[in-house]
């Protein structure tokens, strides 16, 4: 949810800004723009409604250069997606400029108690009612207060979620940026200092990074230490990391979108997931995090897993995986509701979070509830050192590198493994698995990369299917058991990136009222793999087939019964029955791909979607 870059230094701002917004612009496109200080001291802001290349149109003609500059790339909160709600925000004397990631909630209030003091508002944004309160602030103290102070009184009155950063016309040299609840990233160079709200913009420039904790603000001096002070105004010694990133993961490569890229990426991204903690030979499972809490994670009276959208579809597979091998109770929760809940939670309860980004805010406030009442927090993050990953006492990467497609792919299939790997590593564990099965899986496991390849190579009969139902207004997918989730997220990749209508069920539920939607102008995607209740999903298809559903089935490799009765089958390499979502979600996520892409729609960037919801 909007994307922040900044810089200063000896280089041109402007060209490293506009690289690392078009880096961000997963995090929202609605409008972008840049504030910079010129050699001579003046401070211009450029902003337009539209995506990084817009605004790098609309610049084409202006002054840019300046070696101190902030940019933004913004998906709407407050106020529609227009020029003048696009940040950066000047203050009422245009001497500073800043700009925002979150949310701050008490901003009408703050509005109103600024209007009584004489300020206008050009924009209907929260963002512009801080950069007028820290002008407010700054001025009613005289002398003028330094701006880090005048952002750090400024912060103690407001409510919400931010990441900012500031520019003021009168001290050049400096960029202050502060942090609650919205991700920032300070890079360190040598006589430069960059800003993002992840690595992504910075990494080409430098791996040594500090992550800003909540309620801490930087001020950034190039020639200077980093100094980080917290809202008391102590002085906190920031944590130099070295980063983990891979910059061939932000370019498509060869591939014409992210999507597609990080589709095919997924046999190479599952076996890094499962390198050094699967052992083939030896057959065994080797999760550190399980190791090092064995006791605690075996003695769970029940596990809560929180996640939102697609996380929270690994999460069901997570709960199947997790029953069915270690006979632990697993409740699986939607973030955002868990949270206003008022939930039971218990000490001896172990809460799972996932999250690919590691900054969903409703995750990430699930996981400070189940904190406070006592839970241990088990995290599964793709984002290394994001918010969630530190605000939980342990966890599981999954890396699979950056996911830039704002429709998930490559982390899903690797939040369902690492969920298999701990699933089948506490079983081990607790011996309520076989070293028979287990070691059956082992060798299974190891060969699911090598599987997707082989529906990799399907993507061009994909891409003819697609066409076939490109003017299809609504969809339904059906699976059961381990691929009910599958077609959850089956339907869910369809919709957000084609924008038709799609709804995933457990295909058993089709009689108690979806049925009713079926006739010749419904497509249903079934997933009919072999395994235990196949003959029910055969029932099923029946069902189908008698109203008349055109039905496109993902069948075992072999399968000729299901093929004869369907209109079309995609199929599958034979897997263990709990191994299925790992291979069954891939062609899903092609057929949706292709769809997308024969109704021309942007599919990295769908409409009014983020990749990152740090917002509520
Ligand atoms: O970063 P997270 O995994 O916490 O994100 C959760 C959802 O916002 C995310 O999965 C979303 O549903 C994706 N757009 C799905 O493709």
């Amino acid at each position: 949810m909007c994307g922040i870059v900044g810089y200063i230094g000896k280089r041109e701002a402007y060209p490293i800004l506009i690289k690392g917004l078009k880096r961000l612009e997963y995090r929202g496109y609605d409008s972008a723009g840049c504030a910079l200080i010129n050699g001579e001291g003046t401070l211009s802001v450029y902003k337009t409604k539209g995506k990084v290349s817009d605004l790098e149109a609309f610049c084409s003609d202006k002054d840019c250069s300046g070696c101190v500059g902030i940019a933004h790339t913004r998906w709407a909160t407050h106020g529609e997606p227009s020029s003048v709600n696009a940040h950066p925000h000047y203050s009422s004397s245009r001497k500073l400029a800043l700009i925002h990631n979150g949310i701050i909630e008490n901003y009408a209030d703050l509005r109103k108690k600024l209007e009584r003091k004489g300020f206008s508002f050009q924009s209907d944004t929260d963002t512009e009612v801080l950069v007028q309160l820290i002008e407010y602030v700054r001025l009613s103290h005289t002398p003028a207060l330094p701006l880090l102070s005048a952002v750090q009184l400024a912060l103690r009155q407001v409510v919400g979620a931010y990441a900012i950063a500031v520019l003021d016309k009168d001290t050049p040299g400096e960029i202050v940026a502060a942090r609650k609840s919205s991700p920032l990233v300070v890079g360190i160079g040598d006589g430069e200092l960059f800003l993002g709200s992840d690595a992504s913009p910075i990494i080409e420039y430098t791996d040594k990074v500090v992550y800003l904790n909540d309620g801490e603000i930087a001020l950034l001096r190039p020639d200077e230490k980093l100094k980080v002070v917290n809202l008391s105004n102590v002085e906190v010694t920031p944590e130099v990391c070295t980063l983990d990133m891979e910059l061939g993961d932000l370019e498509k490569g060869n591939f014409p979108h992210f999507m597609l890229k990080e589709i095919f990426d997924q046999p190479a991204c599952l076996r890094a997931c499962m390198a050094g903690r699967l052992s083939v030979d030896r057959k065994n499972i080797i999760l550190s995090a399980v190791v090092d809490h064995k006791e605690r994670l075996l003695a769970a009276r029940r596990f809560i897993i929180v996640a939102c959208g697609t996380s929270w579809h690994a999460a069901l597979i997570g709960k199947h995986l997790i029953e069915s091998f270690c006979r632990i109770s697993v409740d699986v929760e939607y973030a955002s509701e868990f949270r206003y809940s008022d939930p039971v939670i218990s000490s001896d309860d172990v809460m799972i979070a996932i999250s690919q980004s590691g900054e969903t805010a409703d995750t990430l406030a699930a996981v400070e509830l189940g904190k406070q009442k006592g839970a241990f927090i088990y995290g599964i993050c793709n984002v290394v050192s994001s918010s969630i990953a530190r605000a939980t006492h342990t966890g599981s990467y999954i890396h699979v590198g950056s996911e830039i497609g704002v429709a998930s792919t490559k982390a899903f299939t690797g939040q369902v493994m690492v969920l298999t790997m701990l699933a089948l590593a506490l079983a081990h564990e607790k011996k309520t698995i076989s070293e028979e099965e287990f070691g059956k899986l082992c060798t299974e496991l190891g060969r699911i990369p090598a599987k997707i390849e082989e529906i990799l190579q399907h993507n061009d009969q994909i891409g003819l299917l697609a066409r076939i139902f490109t003017y299809a207004r609504n969809f339904i997918y059906l699976g059961r058991g381990y691929n009910y989730p599958v077609a959850l997220e089956g339907a869910l990749k369809l919709k957000e990136i084609s924008y038709i209508h799609a709804e995933g069920y457990p295909a058993a539920e089709m009689k108690h009222g979806p049925i009713a939607l079926i006739d010749s102008e419904m497509p249903v995607v079934v997933i009919a793999t072999k395994n235990e209740l196949y003959e029910k999903v055969l029932s099923n298809i029946q069902e189908v087939k008698a109203r008349g559903g055109r039905i496109i089935a993902l069948v075992t490799e072999g399968d000729t019964t299901i093929s004869k009765l369907v209109d079309y089958c995609i199929p599958l390499p034979e897997t263990m029955e709990c191994l299925t979502p790992l291979i069954a979600s891939v062609p899903l996520q092609l057929l949706a791909y292709h769809i997308a892409i024969c109704k021309g729609k942007n599919v990295d960037q769908p409409r009014n979607l983020a990749k990152s919801v740090t917002v509520e």
